[in-house]
């Protein structure tokens, strides 16, 4: 199903869509080679590119460019791809975030503007993530240096987003790479019943995969909301890419998990133990998230099962929209309230993610355009 044809409320995504501009333009240049990351009173600070998340703002602006034309928008294209390409050489923060990372700076940026500079910097990029891949155990390391000893090697549900960069390379042995993480972590961090765990001990020598453990969840067993999100639109992107039948089996079958989990605004709690009857605090960034991955999937199912899919992402975008805004908080420079980034840290506040998420919603909802993973 074609969801921009489909979606019901496009004067009201075109609002939004305006209203996140009108917050771009007064960030633009404040966010220069330092990035918004969690806020702090739904305020955005400028962090060091050195997180997993500075990629998220220049992802915005190129959206903004797509929907607006506003060249005010490419204004620090370069500055952008300098701090991305300084990280890559200084080696600054390389985990397996490279895929968000060079997804979202310069692949977005080969693919909006033509710009070679993005592809090259972002294939140098794909090589150094693919560097982390285990032969063995068929996965690739999220975190540390490569060659740590178990017990701190561990594989997470977050590493299905940076799965399309290697995809997007086209290479064979990227795609392979790519391919193999994702069915082993089928068969370890998707559990038998289609929940996931946050994260899986790995043993480097053997390959061995150890057991299921928590790091942003609420325990090692539960259910982290924003994982269940990360599984079911990475799936989903596997499937374009490879179209196994078994990553949209897996995305749909993830994407029932976190249906049965949604409360009644349709906003998650941060982690599925909690519940309308036994209610925490939430986190809109997995909403929008799986928003992205319920409309990805409506490319993949039947028309009835589609029009399911796309009631449900309006539904949830409504909740989000009316909610969650910014609109009001007159000292905000994000866009959706109550994020949550982990349960020690950042909590109730805009995160940058759920932001982009919830744009690249807006943009999929309205228009026929390429995603940049
Ligand atoms: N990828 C890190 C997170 O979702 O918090």
């Amino acid at each position: 199903m074609k969801v921009w044809e489909k979606s019901r409320y496009k004067d009201e995504y075109e609002k939004e869509l305006e209203y996140i501009e009108t917050i771009l333009r007064k960030n633009v240049d404040d966010f220069v080679g330092r990035y918004p990351h969690v806020s702090v009173n739904n305020r955005y600070r400028a962090e060091e590119n050195v997180l997993w998340t500075s990629s998220f703002f220049v992802g915005m602006c190129f959206l903004a460019y797509e929907h607006s034309g506003d060249e005010l928008f490419l204004k620090y294209e370069k500055e952008h791809l300098k701090s991305f390409e300084d990280r890559l050489v200084n080696r600054q923060g390389i985990s397996h975030d490279l895929g968000f990372l060079y997804t979202l700076s310069c692949v977005a940026d080969y693919k909006v503007t033509g710009n070679p500079e993005g592809d090259r910097i972002a294939y140098k990029a794909a090589q150094l993530l693919a560097q982390r891949y285990n032969e063995k155990g068929k996965y690739i390391q999220a975190w540390g240096e490569m060659g740590a000893a178990y017990p701190n090697v561990k594989i997470i549900i977050d590493t299905m987003l940076n799965l399309p960069l290697l995809y997007w390379t086209g290479e064979p042995d990227m795609i392979e790479i790519a391919k193999n993480h994702a069915i082993t972590a089928s068969a370890t961090l998707v559990r038998p019943d289609y929940s996931t765990y946050h994260t899986y001990l790995m043993d480097p020598d053997t390959g061995r995969a150890v057991c299921g453990k928590t790091h942003q969840g609420h325990r090692d067993e539960s259910t982290w909301a924003r994982g269940q999100g990360w599984a079911v639109y990475g799936y989903a992107l596997s499937y374009r890419y490879t179209e196994e039948p078994v990553f949209l089996e897996v995305a749909q079958k993830t994407a029932e998990v976190f249906i049965k989990n949604l409360p009644k605004n349709l906003v998650p709690y941060w982690d599925f133990d909690f519940t309308d009857q036994n209610p925490d605090i939430r986190d809109t960034s997995a909403a929008s998230i799986f928003v992205c991955g319920l409309l990805e999937l409506c490319n993949d199912v039947a028309e009835e099962k589609a029009t399911e899919y796309l009631a449900l992402a309006e539904e949830i975008m409504k909740s989000l929209r009316e909610q969650y805004s910014t609109r009001g908080l007159k000292d905000s420079n994000g866009i959706l309230t109550e994020g949550m980034y982990h349960r020690y840290d950042g909590q109730e506040e805009c995160t940058i993610w759920g932001d982009y998420f919830y744009m690249e919603a807006l943009m999929t909802l309205t228009r026929n355009r390429r995603l940049y993973w």
